[in-house]
């Protein structure tokens, strides 16, 4: 029996860590994939991924049986970088497995059920996550997602023209999100963590209208960046991606993820998203261009 599940890595537009404390954050999913594929074998459960985490295989075992399974994990994604690696790997594991339940009588699982049991696997590899992660792998498209008190909240976010992204990579963290989420609960910065709640309502409705102010978004996405440093998640590369990317021509950019490192994007204009690019690699950085795409909901 082979079942296979596949699943999408995600960008935080605005609202990282404020999430974390019940503030509204943005995420879109990337045209980038995680594949797992299940094959029913002899023996204990094993794992084959070429990532070396000791973490990895009681992760997916908190789906899938630990014994009975070969799990093979195909991914487009760098590992914790920002890009949702592990959230893209919960989702795309249930998947993979829900198809084995379905072809053994069990349910189709619906949104909910992914994102409800997607948390034990986002445990073992962050502690206490928001949820935002698997929730935009999960539904794809641009979502607002708050986690305030009981139930997630998560609605889509209707954009209207396609959003020119140009990443960064600046290389793996130096301390995990787990880490970096505690880092900043012990620093008390409540007041800017309420701050970047305020600049993502303002965001998500600038990012709703017919036609995007793409330069005032991007002053927005500035902010934040300058919030996220101000509560010590930036590192001196992320800092340099960002005024790289914004001398390049981008009209704003940040970090995106628990910071420490990985990623930075810059918010560009359809026309100047290629240019953006060629100069952030010219100046030797690891950068890719990425289009998000209205979401027919
Ligand atoms: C990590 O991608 C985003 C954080 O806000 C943590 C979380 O939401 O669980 C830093």
């Amino acid at each position: 029996m082979v079942h296979v599940g596949e699943a999408p890595g995600k960008l935080i537009l605005c609202g990282e860590h404020a999430v974390v404390a019940g503030h509204p954050a943005i995420a879109v999913a990337l045209p980038r994939m995680t594949r797992v594929t299940l094959r029913a074998r002899l023996g204990a459960t094993a794992v084959a991924s070429g990532i070396d985490d000791p973490r990895l295989l009681p992760a997916l075992c908190t789906v899938v049986p630990d014994t009975g399974w070969g799990i093979t994990i195909e991914s487009e994604l760098p590992v914790g970088c920002g890009l949702g690696s592990s959230a893209a790997l919960a989702i795309a594991t249930l998947r993979a497995w829900n198809a084995h339940e379905v072809a053994t009588g069990g349910e189709r699982a619906d949104f909910d059920a992914l994102h409800v049991r997607a948390f034990a696997i986002e445990r073992a590899f962050h502690g206490n996550p928001s949820g935002v992660d698997h929730a935009v792998s999960a539904l794809g498209g641009a979502v607002r997602y708050t986690r305030a008190g009981g139930a997630p909240r998560i609605t889509p976010l209707r954009l209207h023209e396609p959003l020119a992204l140009v990443v960064v990579n600046t290389g793996p963290p130096s301390h995990t999100t787990a880490e970096l989420v505690e880092r900043v609960r012990q620093r008390g910065a409540e007041a800017e963590l309420a701050a970047i709640g305020v600049l993502v309502a303002e965001v998500a409705e600038r990012l709703e209208a017919a036609h995007v102010d793409v330069a005032h978004v991007g002053a927005l996405l500035d902010r934040n960046h300058a919030l996220l440093q101000g509560i010590g998640v930036s590192t001196p590369a992320l800092d340099a991606a960002c005024v790289t990317l914004r001398r390049a021509g981008a009209a704003g950019a940040k970090l995106a993820g628990a910071g420490g490192g990985g990623v930075a994007f810059g918010l560009c204009t359809r026309d100047t998203a290629a240019t953006v690019a060629a100069e952030a690699a010219a100046q030797g950085l690891d950068v890719f261009g990425v289009t998000i795409h209205p979401t027919a909901w």
